[in-house]
């Protein structure tokens, strides 16, 4: 412990700090134990991780893409309202619009199924890096280390199988592939819809508050894992599945909290870069956020005209906005606190220091070199920000673009084996899912937009030809030619893909333009980046060599971490943010309605929020309804829906969000700014029971 707080003490602004840090938990270095015991954590070790009411079981991977905690005996499953968005808006329509209205499960009967929704348990996992290199992993180019790496995943798969059909492996690089982990998990794919307030409250503040503190979203869904009813394991959907009985689940705490308390976050961030070098901070400041924020503006502007004129566009579009503009979002805010930080001369000032150590000790001499790396990512940057723009323009905006890259990668193709000329594709109709008058428009601009931004004439697709020569640069001329001549936009009829016809099909062409060009752009950075990638994985040991009396974590992968700290607020320009928000700064909000939008909320709202009295809900120190707090915990995209815990391991709320201050915190956690954004659980139960009247969810909790 002395040693830990001693090397803290001297630590250079870019190490890690005490409480900044996303852990695996089957080898939490017992320093930082100490460190969370210190905190005020009660709980002994063992209830972390291994013991069978360890609170990491209660926890889960929602859908491959967010969080979530089991809060019931009965399999009922916590996530954030943004995580369930997808599934709620997949059963709206005009007549039922669940996603405006909410919506409320009276019985198990009422609940609703989502096809491809899953949620993953980690059952454990362990370090298998030398496993790996025994059988070779070592001794391997670098750019031959994913395909090794696939083929014993596979291997390992099927023998674990072998002992157990409901498990399934996954073999991830840590520590930029310096150390290989095998996780296993524990999938269930019967997964309903239970219950979601309205989508004022859930996405209250919506784009105008999203990444931003104060905070008033009342951001959370209910769902419900069913199960085999003979084995209370993993099933299909079946109506005859049940709800599953977890060994353990979150204890909700009506307690609440108060600054400095202990709070502990677990679930699965995504992605984050702490050990990325200046050169690839660099890159994606200029090559990735850039563009990307440049190409969504314009995507977004024509979609928000078309949903705002037309309510049943804006069911269409909900999700694809939001998705779009939460990271439009995220990169302007995130490129400004690189810039405000200084973020790239630090990050190279570490890097002088690093390199200093590197002569005086001889480490990896021949292999880091930091010179080599400059010149590698100088190359690629100009490719980086054509591989951006790219993806942002061409993948899957609009349906003719969708369909287009469909017919070339992965869809059945139909029909008798041995007559090529009867094999066909078919598209069904889709029409709830998207608008043609919006993807039409968005395409032009879209189209015009790449070929404004993109200089170099190696890296357009070959229909601008097409374009210019044939519809003398009308973009809409083109679009509209697409849609209406391609057989791709044909719903329900075969198309032939042996036929002449389809080869000079004009939608067919385009995919194929659009292939051809992917391919290059991928070709073109192939090597760099190996050699890249190589470079990074040697930076990041020299780091962790220099700093080994440190413990380190691992950048965050989608696999589960825990981070601890304490719940608090910040100070900016000299001005506290407050750690929490109340019933009424949320009414205050909503007066703000006929400026704004996105306050609008429901009139229900307004007199529930004008109450005096929260009964039970309200917090003890306070004595008034609090809905959003804030805690020091280091998150990223990927931690949504995951539970908070109190030092008890008892559920205070849902972490949902970051604020705005700290926004490069992927790449550098500000120990003064960066705040994880929650919804506190006592706001959560309060609208179950105010505005749901779920009165069986809630005696299910256990609150009533
Ligand atoms: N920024 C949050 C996240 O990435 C919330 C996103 C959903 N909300 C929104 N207004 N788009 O998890």
């Amino acid at each position: 412990m002395k040693k830990l707080l001693l090397s803290l003490m001297c630590l250079c602004s870019l190490g890690a700090h005490a409480d900044e840090g996303m852990w695996t938990l089957y080898n939490l270095p017992n320093a930082i134990f100490e460190q969370m015991k210190q905190y005020g954590f009660q709980l002994p070790m063992d209830q972390l991780y291994q013991s069978d009411n360890a609170v990491k079981n209660a926890v889960i991977n929602f859908g491959g893409y967010c969080s979530g905690v089991v809060v019931s005996p009965d399999g009922l499953v916590f996530t954030n309202h943004h995580c369930g968005f997808e599934c709620i808006r997949s059963h709206s329509t005009v007549e039922h619009d669940y996603m405006l209205n909410g919506f409320i499960a009276k019985s198990y009967a009422e609940e609703l199924p989502n096809e491809d929704l899953f949620v993953s348990f980690m059952v454990e996992q362990k370090d298998v890096t030398d496993s790996l290199n025994s059988l070779g992993l070592s001794s391997l180019p670098v750019e031959k280390v994913s395909d090794f790496v696939d083929s014993v995943e596979n291997a390992w798969s099927k023998s674990i199988r072998q002992q157990d059909s409901t498990l399934r492996v996954e073999v991830k690089p840590f520590y930029e592939g310096n150390k290989y982990y095998l996780t296993t998990y524990r999938d269930f794919e019967d997964v309903r819809l239970v219950f979601s307030v309205p989508k004022s409250m859930g996405k209250f503040g919506g784009e105008t508050d999203n990444w931003m503190w104060p905070r008033q979203t009342c951001d959370y869904s209910v769902f419900r894992i069913y199960a085999d009813p003979k084995t209370n394991g993993p099933a299909k959907y079946s109506k005859d599945n049940v709800p599953y009985h977890p060994k353990s689940w979150a204890k909700v705490s009506m307690d609440g909290y108060k600054p400095g308390d202990f709070a502990m976050i677990m679930g699965y961030p995504g992605s984050t870069s702490r050990y990325l070098s200046s050169y690839g901070i660099k890159e994606r400041h200029d090559a990735i956020n850039a563009p990307r924020v440049q190409v969504r503006g314009v995507k977004q502007e024509i979609m928000l005209r078309h949903m705002r004129a037309d309510e049943a566009v804006r069911i269409k579009y909900d999700s694809k906005y939001a998705n779009s503009s939460n990271y439009w979002k995220n990169s302007i805010g995130m490129n400004k606190c690189i810039d405000s930080i200084g973020l790239i001369q630090q990050k190279q000032e570490f890097e002088m220091r690093l390199r200093q150590w590197q002569e005086e000790t001889g480490y990896l001499k021949g292999q880091l070199d930091f010179d080599k790396m400059a010149e590698l990512y100088q190359k690629r940057l100009a490719l980086t920000r054509v591989r951006t723009l790219f993806t942002e323009t061409f993948l899957a905006q609009d349906q003719l673009s969708a369909r287009a890259w469909k017919s070339n990668w992965g869809m059945k193709v139909e029909g008798p084996e041995d007559q090529p000329k009867k094999q066909y594709i078919q598209f069904d109709d889709n029409s709830e899912e998207w608008d043609e008058a919006t993807d039409k428009e968005m395409l032009a601009a879209l189209l015009k937009n790449y070929r404004t931004q993109m200089t170099n004439a190696d890296y357009l697709p070959a229909f601008y030809q097409t374009i210019d020569k044939k519809f003398h640069g009308d973009y809409t001329a083109y679009v509209n030619a697409l849609y209406k001549k391609s057989q791709l936009m044909k719903n329900g009829k075969p198309i032939y893909v042996n036929k002449k016809s389809y080869q000079k099909d004009m939608g067919v062409q385009y995919g194929l333009d659009l292939t051809e060009l992917l391919a290059k752009i991928g070709a073109d950075r192939k090597q760099l980046s190996y050699d890249i990638a190589e470079q990074e994985k040697w930076l990041c040991a020299a780091k962790l060599r220099m700093e080994q009396d440190l413990p380190n974590y691992s950048d965050a992968n989608f696999t589960m971490r825990m981070t601890y700290g304490q719940i608090g607020e910040y100070t900016l320009g000299g001005r506290p943010s407050g750690y929490y928000t109340t019933a009424r700064s949320l009414w205050e909000k909503m007066q703000k309605a006929d400026d704004n939008f996105e306050y609008f909320a429901e009139p229900v709202m307004h007199e529930l929020l004008s109450a005096k009295d929260y009964g039970k809900y309200s917090d003890p120190l306070t004595g008034t309804l609090q809905l959003c707090f804030l805690s020091n915990n280091d998150i990223t995209g990927g931690n949504s829906g995951s539970p908070i815990f109190n030092g008890k391991g008892e559920l205070l709320g849902l972490a949902f969000d970051g604020n705005w201050d700290s926004l490069a915190s992927d790449i550098f956690f500000d120990r003064q700014l960066a705040r994880t954004i929650n919804v506190d659980v006592r706001f959560m139960l309060y609208m179950m029971d105010r505005w749901g009247h779920a009165d069986r969810l809630l005696k299910e909790i256990g609150v009533q």
